[in-house]
């Protein structure tokens, strides 16, 4: 019977937590243990007692070595890994590209580690998209640390003090989390435009309610992602940009490029133009600012402009996001578990293949060779 670990997340600052018990029934029925570290869902409100009831066991000191599989949000500390037993596997948003990933760890305990953020984004992975659920409560949480941040209401209000006029916001960068961001906003009664190099995301953003600013820069890259701007693109999308962030009175930036630093949009002279009182909520804050003065996890103010670079805006809708999490990594498990408890990752699967970072599937390891070096540094 194999086990599955939940830890408790240890990166300041993190109140998320990779499993939910309402999820641990599901393993339950695969045949599956579950252990939960004490407290791990504390601070997104699970209690213990709730994973006690769901028929986890809470245990202080983790069973690493008795461990198939560790459901985690962002990996686990390297004395850890070489605690797991060699063929376990660790699944999280890994961030496999950074200097923090401990790879020698991982190769030297033979523990594979998925990550999560190299899913290819088919239609079959998008139940285990993990970006997509995290990106939606970031975009979410944007509109609100935007909304607490201005000291206007968001809406047009009619009363006997007199009418209001409604906020102006523009959102900038219309993926899952400016989508979502114009959503919660619209919600809130401001008016809102909206831009993007992608120029398939005119409909999606006008089916909002927001309208479009077009800039004539269209920068759709593979997989339906952006592209880094030229130049000279970069220049034609500040001149036409620079008027519409003049006269916003809360400016949202969610702009990504996969692999590359945030892309610097908004430079300081046009904070510089917004009103005083405005607000910037930079989501690129992790990735460097889509915005020059963003100090990232810092809120600060410039000229009189509200400026705040949330580095992990997920945490911050901690509950939601950990039961959209906890779904993902279900569903991204579920197709390894076998007869009377076993797991069994299937070799040749575009989606396993994809996301392993370090260590090999099954089969490739019985073929060793060549495929094996391949598909592990994948
Ligand atoms: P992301 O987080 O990589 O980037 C956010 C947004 O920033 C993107 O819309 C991108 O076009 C935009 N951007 C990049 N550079 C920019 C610039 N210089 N100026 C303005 N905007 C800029 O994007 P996310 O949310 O991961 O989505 C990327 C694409 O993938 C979208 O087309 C989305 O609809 C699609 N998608 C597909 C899924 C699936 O099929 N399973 C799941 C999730 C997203």
């Amino acid at each position: 019977m194999a086990m599955v670990l939940a830890p408790r997340e240890r990166q300041a600052g993190e109140r998320r937590v990779a499993l939910v018990p309402a999820m641990v029934k599901s393993y339950l029925q695969a045949g599956l243990q579950v252990v939960v570290e004490t407290g791990a869902g504390k601070l997104a409100g699970f209690t213990d007692d709730a994973y006690r009831e769901a028929g986890a066991k809470i245990a202080r000191d983790m069973p690493w070595e008795e461990a198939s599989l560790c459901l985690t949000i962002h990996g686990v500390e390297s004395e850890s890994i070489a605690a797991l037993s060699p063929g376990a596997a660790v699944v999280g948003l890994l961030a496999p590209d950074s200097d923090a990933f401990p790879r020698d760890a991982y190769e030297k305990a033979q523990v594979r580690a998925f990550a999560l953020e190299r899913l290819p984004r088919i239609s079959r992975a998008q139940s285990m998209d993990a970006l997509s659920s995290q990106a939606t409560a970031a975009g979410y949480r944007a509109a609100l640390l935007a909304a607490e941040a201005l000291p206007r209401f968001l809406p047009m209000l009619t009363t006997a003090a007199g009418t209001i006029r409604p906020a102006r916001v523009l959102v900038i960068g219309t993926g899952v989390a400016g989508l979502q961001a114009i959503a919660t906003i619209r919600r809130l009664g401001a008016v809102v435009e909206a831009y993007d190099v992608r120029t398939a995301a005119k409909e999606q953003v006008e089916s909002l309610g927001a309208r479009f600013i077009a800039t004539g820069v269209g920068a759709e890259a593979e997989g339906g992602y952006a592209r880094e701007l030229t130049e000279e693109e970069k220049s034609q999308q500040a001149e036409i940009l620079a008027r519409h962030v003049a006269t916003a009175n809360a400016l949202i930036t969610t702009a990504s490029v996969p692999g590359r630093p945030a892309p610097r949009i908004i430079s300081k002279a046009m904070v510089e133009s917004m009103a005083p009182g405005a607000v910037i909520v930079d989501l690129g804050a992790s990735g460097g600012g889509n915005c020059e003065l963003t100090k990232p996890g810092k809120t600060t103010v410039h000229a009189g402009i509200t400026l705040v670079g949330p580095t992990n805006p997920a945490s911050g809708v901690a509950y939601h996001a950990s039961e959209m999490y906890a779904r993902n990594g279900y569903n991204f498990v579920a197709p390894w578990f076998g007869k009377n408890g076993a797991l069994n990752i299937p070799a040749g699967d575009e989606i396993y293949i994809a996301s392993l970072v370090s260590g090999a599937l099954p089969d490739a390891e019985a073929s060793a060779g060549a495929q094996t070096e391949e598909e592990g540094s994948s």
